[in-house]
């Protein structure tokens, strides 16, 4: 499984070196290599090559797209960084704490405009599908990072409402990357809807999952601050199922730690792990994200491939539901 897959991660690294050259105004560009050189998963490219590959006899047409919705990605870290106001990434500094807030902010837009840019290499017909699809996907995400804002400090939000709000801000964009793949490769439009339904529902597990390393990954490993997200009051899965499973004075104890900013950090991160744990939110959250990746899983039944294709594409979300980082 995983030499086939350092072929994708071959083609999409030399590329991507290319892309990110620094070159003037350096004060542009250098945090643009330096949040590529950091590397991180590239889960997306991959998904976007696997798919090429998986529905056509060339998947290197599709690198160009692959590395489009790196890009994206990325800059969509950088300025999620910022609203978060988190300190690091992959193991290092955040853009903004290493420069400022307004390097952040323009390196970040400047990566998505070279986003777009790579599409400008495919015919009109398949151009115009890849950049309607990515427009479409970007808003999604636009919309789904401020709803994660607005409930920062809302204490009514729902499971519901939550799911779609992860649905928007980390699946769409995985299913997009498949189906960009797929487009590329000319499939059927049946192969390019279900490719994309898989991708975002392993998406739905795939944000499930960052949230619950959030909380409980190992700091010594996870890359970034753990607890970050009960810093900032958001409203995880984690979260509202523990207001659900909890005995009334721990609900209360939660709902009242999540409606202001705390002077210390590492006691309310401490105390509010420990609900997540006895309530048995922890246990759910493990069991939703479990339930995502099958039904990811079960939607492949639908799709034309190969079965040692499908058996690929299920180990990779298995691998990702067993990441650390
Ligand atoms: C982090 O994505 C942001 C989310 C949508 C959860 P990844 O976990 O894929 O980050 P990298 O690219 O591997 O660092
Ligand atoms: C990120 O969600 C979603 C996007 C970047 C669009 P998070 O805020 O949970 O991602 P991390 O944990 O900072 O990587
Ligand atoms: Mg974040
Ligand atoms: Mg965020
Ligand atoms: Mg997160």
């Amino acid at each position: 499984m995983f030499e086939e897959l350092s072929k994708y991660a071959d083609a999409l690294s030399k590329n991507l070196e290319n892309i990110v050259e620094v070159h003037e105004p350096k004060g542009l560009y250098e945090p643009i290599e330096y949040i590529i050189s950091l590397g991180g998963k590239r889960l997306r490219p991959i998904l976007t090559l696997m798919a090429a590959d998986f529905f056509s006899e060339d998947y290197k047409e599709a690198v160009n797209a692959a590395i489009a919705v790196e890009l994206f990605h990325n800059f969509s870290l950088i300025h999620d960084d910022i609203m978060d106001n988190a300190p690091l990434r992959r193991g290092q500094e955040t853009v903004h704490e290493k420069w400022d807030l307004n390097t952040g902010i323009l390196s970040g837009d400047a990566m998505l405009i070279l986003a777009y840019q790579l599409f400008e290499g495919y015919e009109a017909a398949m151009f115009q599908q890849l950049a309607k699809l990515f427009s479409k996907t970007a808003l999604q995400v636009c919309e789904g990072q401020q709803y994660d804002v607005d409930f920062e400090t809302r204490n009514d939000v729902t499971i519901g409402e939550y799911i779609k709000m992860i649905d928007y801000k980390t699946a769409v964009l995985i299913g997009a990357a498949l189906k960009m793949g797929a487009i590329v490769a000319k499939a059927s439009t049946t192969c390019k809807e279900n490719i994309y339904d898989f991708g975002r529902n392993l998406g739905i597990a795939f944000q499930l999952q960052d949230d619950y390393l959030d909380a409980f990954g190992n700091p010594e490993t996870f890359g970034k601050q753990v607890g970050g997200d009960i810093i900032a009051n958001k409203k995880t899965f984690l979260y509202l199922t523990a207001i659900q499973k909890s005995n009334a004075e721990d609900a209360a104890t939660l709902k009242e730690m999540f409606s202001e900013t705390s002077e210390n950090p590492a006691h309310k991160i401490a105390a509010v792990k420990e609900i997540f744990t006895v309530s048995g939110a922890k246990d759910a959250t493990l069991a939703e994200i479990e339930h995502y990746t099958k039904k990811a899983n079960a939607l492949l039944a639908d799709i034309k491939l190969p079965n040692d294709k499908k058996d690929s594409l299920k180990s990779f979300g298995n691998w990702l539901m067993k990441r650390t980082v």
